[in-house]
């Protein structure tokens, strides 16, 4: 099957990280149109051989991986992982993220926490000076969503940010619901200035569950673009 432009880049920055990984290794598998490339690269090498034990971030990872026959487990019996590998939204210089443009920022953030290195794979169209060109996605409970609305327009206002705060819907009147069975609201935002202030904010409120900010998770980032792979971070941290 042939790629295109941009999936081959995917597919590039996919295979570098997949070049990381050895038998005995714990992963977490990310979600998106990126992550998806890794897990297809991780499929081969387990058709080849590979020994490794896998977490998704998502029932559509979990179901991509079934399918190439990757041994899997959950955070209950595999609490602490070596490796997980991701896609992001966006990135800026300092490895900090904008994720859940997927709707699977939940787990994502779980499964990163609970790995010891978080490897973000990317084509430079996600590269950002300041976060905040993507809508940011925060994941709330269906329980008093307005008022949850209200609370996050307060928070990021009191951050230096403004715009809109909308649900997201999967087909007109339809809730976009996730895994987890919550709501997601994209908060169209703009620049943002303070990411640090902003997501200790957001997480101080009740009916968030969680957003889509990760700071501090991700130790390398491959970016591949048409010159060539480049690598922000440490691989081997
Ligand atoms: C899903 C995510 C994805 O990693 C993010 O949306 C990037 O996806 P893609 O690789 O398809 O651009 O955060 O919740």
């Amino acid at each position: 099957m042939s790629l295109s432009p941009v999936e081959q880049l995917k597919r590039q920055a996919a295979e570098r990280a997949a070049a990381l990984v050895r038998s005995g290794m714990k992963l977490g598998l990310g979600t998106g149109s990126t992550a998806a490339h890794f897990v297809d690269c991780i499929g081969e090498k387990v058709r080849d051989g590979l020994d490794v034990i896998c977490v998704p971030t998502s029932e559509r990872t979990r179901a991509q991986a079934e399918g190439l026959n990757i041994k899997l487990s959950t955070l209950d019996e595999t609490p602490e992982l070596d490796l997980t590998v991701d896609g992001a939204d966006e990135f800026d210089p300092k490895l900090r993220l904008i994720k859940g443009g997927g709707g699977a920022l939940l787990r994502e953030k779980i499964v990163a926490a609970a790995s010891r290195r978080m490897v973000v794979i990317t084509d430079a169209s996600k590269e950002v000076e300041k976060l905040g060109k993507f809508k940011l996605p925060v994941e709330a409970d269906l329980f008093g969503l307005t008022a949850t609305a209200r609370q996050i327009e307060l928070a990021a206002k009191a951050n230096g940010c403004h715009g809109p705060v909308s649900l997201r819907y999967s087909a007109p009147g339809a809730r976009f619901i996730t895994d987890g069975g919550n709501a997601i609201f994209d908060c169209d935002f703009g620049v943002i200035p303070d990411p640090d202030g902003l997501a200790a904010a957001l997480n101080a409120i009740p009916g968030v569950v969680e957003h889509g900010l990760f700071i501090g998770l991700a130790t390398a980032i491959i970016i591949a673009d048409p010159a060539g792979i480049r690598v922000l971070g440490d691989l081997s941290a």
